[in-house]
């Protein structure tokens, strides 16, 4: 009830905040965003796509007709003078990704933009709030600076093979750069163009620039690098001026890829550092600071080390006092050496950068040791620590980083494997010192403090949270608490996992992107967060690591790309993230030139499997194979069944090769390429018979009798009609031969649940979400997990006769693994009920569908769609209430669950009468309507006695 009051004081007010801001309509504009992005600068897109949401309560709201004007000056803009684009009143009702059409853009152009709607009745809105963009270096030939960087020899000593394996090469400290330079008159805008290989870290007169971490973040480095752009007007002056920059080694030219180790790169893995500050004056003149060999580098400065798996080591008796600005002294400093970087391209910073977001303060300190501390952060976060401490000269303070403590209060390391996680600060000495790292990131819930001279303070560390910063979309709450918790876990996970690509785990000696992973996740990973930046630029990733015959990587970026036979290419489902990714980008965000440009990458794939494999099973060319990865064979539980878990090989991967040659097939039909929809839905239909054929038998077994084959099968609709109650049935005989549970992977977990609430086994779903015995989702949150295990069993407690026994085995347990947090997707689509209609891409129309069930009474879940704020609220006591928002130029259609639509009230009068909504069918237990845009009450006569028997 709280809720609704809640939910009408804030329509009242946003109604209030409409009225106050526009003219005529009740709508607003707002939410103006240039490729995805907010005010985005350095932009390269020639022709940008624009998106704004209308916002406004009215039912049946939408957008008839819009004026964009995009201006060379805020000024012009004001005045309604749109040199570079007017589009004058265009009758169209589309709202996301328009198209840039106006004159031509070119580099370092400023573009300020507006909007203005026409309503459902043909009022106009008032003129949006400004928005902006810039546009970047759109040619090479625009950058007159170079690669600089350290001379190459002392380099090589990092990246041998062996060593870097072992994480035993020696370590050489970070080079600072410098560049003083005189500004000859006032300044009018000042901006900076830089990238740095590996990392670097930007400072401007005695101040860092800008809030990015870990810049430029991973690429195919030979393909594309990403640079930055930073607004610097205020932070220069007429007169003496210094740059300064940090390079780290990050993922180019650091201990990263463990399976590709320096001999196998297709890149240098050199350091390096391109820079151009442009200046124009208040007199029209302009002046450029580029980076050349006039530059200045120091490589013996106070970062002895870093890693992004290892850690930092800092000397501070080694700190150069300004070294950033332009009194410093450099007279001991060389002279810049020229770097050899040719062959990729510098492209814009796409996605949101790395960011620190949030600052967490241990909940516990405890000495388990003499003079060991340990810091609990109290959830399991991914970023770094800033330390204050206070020490004599020299002292070495050490910080190890873990995820989970022994019995006895140490933390344990084991399955960090060689990531060493470890920063060490070395004090300067006298007076009270804070540390933070520059160049690494660690996972971690705990801290180990030594070397300290005294008792820390618990509020001596922080735990500093960064990630890339995908604004999140969705927030979830429920009845029950172990969902809701599991639920944040999941959050937290996402949050842990995307640092420029999305990984598999952040704190071992890994970290990849590994793509079987996001393949799963990715429709979780969307209602958390908005990730349409996120996933153009790592899809661009996955295109320039695929293989020249069409074989996409298990991982992207991926650092080879033409090693025949390599096991880390071809992988059934972790390949076909190269064509389900991109689907669900599409299906979420309307993207059609992602689309476009991906079309040809996902067919190569799918034609290299189709040419080894004529007869359409998949059975050569299946690289590493992981199939469905951790299923409950390798689960170590006294009295659990050690196989009958894992779907036979040939099943699952010619189930995602019919499923990728439909998504291809999709792919065609969405781009209008008629023919290609036709060949490719024939392809799929012909992998679907030779599936049938080859593996299913007349009663709907499928061959290994698996939970993974049926979840599979049932999933990507390759029965036929007859079949799949069969199936289902045999599925159900394979969750009782487990005593209810799982014996899913990684793969399939999530969409078993999702095919059992799609085949009216929703109660059994819940059931499942419920349990708290291995292998479970709850069983981790009783075991305390604060982010999603690796490992169904990674932790049992009392499991053998050993304290070590109780974790899985170290080479491979995660305690920050999204993969199997891919259930966030069945929540959100049926506790939640929300879920994108991929006929109507985009949330332009979508469904809502909550299913209750056992364990939960009410839930609530909004996302912010690409066209607005959904939300949907259910509650179950005598009658069934639902509350429903739905975004102006958006229609839903909305599932009351009821026996009789006439069951049904909106707003207290029959829903059948209600403005804006048409009864359409009553299926499955539910009344079916379609809604127009605005919010809705229902109430429903839903006896919880037919609620069980659902
Ligand atoms: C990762 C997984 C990944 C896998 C491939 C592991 O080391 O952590 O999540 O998908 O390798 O099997």
């Amino acid at each position: 009830m709280k809720w609704i009051f809640k939910t009408l004081l804030v329509c009242a007010l946003v109604f209030a905040h409409g009225c106050a801001t526009t003219e005529h309509s009740g709508v607003a504009v707002t939410q103006l965003r240039c490729e995805y992005r907010h005010n985005p600068l350095g932009i390269d897109v020639l022709k940008p796509r624009l998106s704004w949401i209308l916002e406004s309560q009215r039912r049946g709201q939408k957008q008839t007709a819009y004026r964009l004007i995009v201006a060379g000056s805020p000024a012009s803009l004001k005045n309604n003078k749109g040199d570079l684009l007017d589009t004058g009143r265009v009758e169209s009702d589309r709202s996301v990704n328009v198209v840039y059409a106006g004159a031509p853009l070119k580099s370092r152009m400023r573009c300020f933009w507006k909007v203005k709607v026409w309503d459902k009745d043909g009022k106009g809105s008032a003129w949006s709030k400004p928005a902006m963009w810039s546009m970047g270096l759109l040619d090479q030939s625009d950058w007159q600076a170079r690669w600089i960087g350290p001379a190459a020899d002392p380099e090589k000593a990092n990246l041998a093979d062996e060593a870097f394996l072992a994480g035993t090469a020696p370590q050489l400290p970070a080079p600072f750069l410098r560049k003083t330079f005189k500004v000859e008159g006032g300044v009018r805008r000042a901006t900076i163009s830089v990238t740095g290989l590996g990392l670097y870290e930007l400072h401007l007169n005695g101040s860092r620039v800008g809030n990015h971490v870990l810049a430029p973040e991973i690429t195919a480095y030979d393909k594309r690098i990403q640079y930055q752009v930073y607004d610097v007007t205020d932070m220069t002056a007429p007169g003496e001026n210094a740059i300064g920059v940090i390079l780290g080694r990050g993922w180019h030219a650091g201990r990263f890829w463990q399976t590709a180790p320096p001999s196998q790169r297709s890149f240098g893995g050199r350091l390096g550092l391109i820079l151009q500050l442009e200046i124009e004056l208040t007199d029209g003149r302009t002046q450029t600071i580029a980076t050349d060999p006039s530059w200045r580098i120091m490589t013996d400065g106070p970062i002895r080390s870093d890693c992004l798996y290892d850690g930092e080591t800092y000397d501070a008796r080694r700190a150069m006092p300004g070294w950033d600005t332009a009194t410093f002294d450099d007279i001991a400093w060389q002279p810049a050496s020229l770097v050899d970087m040719t062959g990729a391209k510098l492209v814009w910073q796409r996605n949101e950068p790395i960011r620190i977001v949030r600052e967490l303060v241990p909940v516990a300190l405890t000495e388990p040791e003499n003079d060991v501390y340990v810091f609990d952060m109290g959830q399991n976060m991914v970023g770094w620590c800033r330390i204050t401490v206070k020490g004599s000269k020299g002292d070495a303070v050490k910080m190890r980083h873990a995820e989970i403590l022994n019995d006895d209060g140490t933390i344990y390391t084991a399955n960090l494997r060689r990531a060493k996680q470890t920063d060490t600060f070395i004090l300067q000495g006298g007076g009270r010192e804070t540390f933070e790292p520059h160049f690494t990131y660690h996972g971690f819930r705990y801290v180990e403090v030594t070397g300290l001279s005294a008792k820390p303070r618990p509020e001596d560390l922080a735990g500093l949270v960064f990630h890339s910063t995908s604004p999140p979309a969705g927030r979830f709450e429920c009845s029950n608490d172990l969902v809701n918790r599991l639920m944040n876990n999941i959050v937290w996970t996402q949050r842990g996992n995307m640092h420029g690509l999305p990984t598999d785990c952040p704190q071992r000696d890994e970290r990849c992107g590994w793509m079987g992973d996001i393949q799963a996740f990715s429709q979780t990973a969307l209602f958390n967060m908005d990730m349409a930046a996120f996933f153009t630029k790592w899809l661009a990733d996955v295109r320039d690591s695929q293989a020249a015959d069409g074989r996409y990587p298990s991982y992207a970026p991926h650092p080879t790309r033409s090693q025949s036979g390599s096991r880390h290419f071809n992988v059934p489902a972790w390949a076909d993230a190269g064509t389900i990714v991109p689907w669900r980008a599409y299906v979420n965000y309307a993207d059609q030139r992602l689309l476009a440009e991906h079309f040809e990458s996902a067919r190569r794939w799918v034609e290299f499997i189709l040419l080894n494999n004529r007869g359409l099973v998949w059975e050569n060319q299946r690289g590493a194979d992981y199939n469905d990865w951790l299923n409950a064979d390798r689960i170590r539980l006294d009295g659990w069944p050690r196989e009958g878990g894992e779907v036979p090989k040939p099943v699952f991967a010619t189930a995602f090769f019919a499923h990728s040659a439909g998504l291809v097939a999709k792919m065609a039909a969405a781009l209008g390429r008629k023919e290609q929809a036709e060949h490719y839905t024939d392809l799929f239909e012909q992998i679907k018979a030779v599936f049938n054929k080859a593996f299913v038998k007349p009663d709907g077994r499928i061959e290994g009798d698996t939970q993974a084959g049926y979840a599979l099968a049932l999933r990507f609709n390759l029965l036929p009609d007859e079949l799949r109650a069969k199936a289902v049935q045999h599925l159900l005989e394979g969750i009782d031969r487990y005593n209810g549970h799982l014996s899913t992977g990684i793969q399939t977990s999530h969409r078993l649940m999702l095919e059992l609430s799609r085949n009216g086994l929703h109660d059994l779903a819940c059931r499942i979400i419920n349990q708290r015995t291995v292998p479970s989702w709850g069983y981790m949150i009783d075991m305390g997990a604060t982010t999603m295990w690796e490992r169904w069993d990674g932790f049992v407690q009392g499991r053998g006769t050993g304290p070590e026994d109780q974790f899985q085995k170290a080479g491979m347990n995660s305690f920050n693994h999204y993969v199997l947090g891919s259930i966030g997707e069945w929540v959100w689509r049926n506790i939640a009920g929300i879920n994108p209609d991929e006929r109507h891409p985009g949330y332009q129309h979508f469904i809502i569908r909550p299913r209750p069930g056992p364990g939960f009474t009410w839930a609530r879940g909004e996302y912010d769609s690409i066209h607005g704020n959904i939300s949907v609220y259910w509650q179950l006591d005598d009658v069934f209430k639902l509350n429903a928002a739905i975004p102006a130029n958006t229609t839903a259609t909305i599932y009351v669950p009821a026996k009789s639509p006439y069951d049904v009230t909106e707003a207290g009068r029959p829903a059948t009468e209600a403005a804006g909504l048409r009864l359409l069918k009553t299926a499955e237990g539910a009344a079916v309507f379609t809604a127009e845009s605005g919010s809705y009450r229902f109430e429903s006569q839903y006896p919880s006695k037919f609620h069980r028997t659902n």
